[in-house]
């Protein structure tokens, strides 16, 4: 358990550029607190007490602001960052290393019971304010963008924005950063790498077209002096 909240811990102080020690992140981050008291009702909740789980969760919702049904499944690394007003339903599985933002809700679209919240796989990020609604999958890396309404389900590495949420077919599978930014560095690095390979491959092109050259002009040579004596 201490090792499950010291590694939460360091991924967000890994996370948001605002963090400055464990110690602040502790003392100082509601999406740490309201993640550690869910794991407490949660684990209530799978214990069968499920009055003192919501007691528990109804607690850290007048702490913290954010809301998460003690039946939802949460893996580890998970960062909610300010998380004011996001609401996580019963059914909802989250995987590891996801990112949610203020305003996120993980919501129901049905009143029937069973499997009725979103499945976020791991690495995913999700923007303020975004609505993901229904039993759909969000796939492994994907992101949301702010203040989108997804409702269907979301291809791995993909962007979504808008109302309803479309593809930006960005895939990418780039490392983590914060707000759903590009890697700046690794990208720049990426992009750098990538034109370092085309360089060097056309450094290569280049000379077996220049020896090509030469051999020709050897040839062509020859052929010149044979034409010259023979005529
Ligand atoms: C969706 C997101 C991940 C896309 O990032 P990106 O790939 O770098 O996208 P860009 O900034 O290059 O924008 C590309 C296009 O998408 C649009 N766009 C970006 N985010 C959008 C959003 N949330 N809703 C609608 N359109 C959006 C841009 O306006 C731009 O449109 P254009 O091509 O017509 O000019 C990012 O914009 C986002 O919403 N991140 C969440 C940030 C957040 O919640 N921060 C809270 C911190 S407290």
């Amino acid at each position: 358990m201490f090792k499950l909240i010291r590694h939460d811990a360091a991924l967000i102080l890994a996370r948001d550029p605002a963090a400055r020690s464990k110690f602040e992140v502790y003392c100082l981050y509601p999406g740490f607190h309201a993640l550690l008291l869910h794991r407490g009702a949660h684990g209530l909740w799978r214990r069968g007490f499920k009055f003192s789980a919501r007691l528990v969760a109804y607690f850290a919702r007048i702490w913290t602001g954010i809301e998460i049904h003690p039946g939802a499944l949460i893996g580890r690394g998970v960062f909610i960052d300010h998380g004011t007003g996001l609401v996580i339903g019963e059914t909802a599985e989250i995987g590891d290393n996801v990112t949610l933002y203020q305003g996120v809700t993980l919501g129901g679209v049905t009143l029937n019971q069973g499997k009725r919240h979103p499945t976020l796989e791991n690495d995913v990020i999700v923007g303020a304010g975004a609505q993901v609604l229904g039993p759909i999958v969000i796939g492994r890396g994907a992101r949301i963008g702010a203040n989108s309404v997804v409702t269907r389900n979301v291809a791995a590495g993909d962007t979504v924005t808008g109302i309803p949420a479309h593809s930006k077919n960005a895939k990418r599978n780039d490392k983590f950063m914060a707000y759903g930014l590009p890697c700046d560095g690794d990208v720049t690095n990426g992009a750098v790498s990538h034109d370092v390979g085309l360089i060097a491959d056309c450094h290569e092109r280049l000379a077996v077209l220049s020896d090509e050259v030469a051999s020709l002009r050897q040839i062509l040579s020859a052929l010149e002096q044979k034409q010259r004596s023979g005529g």
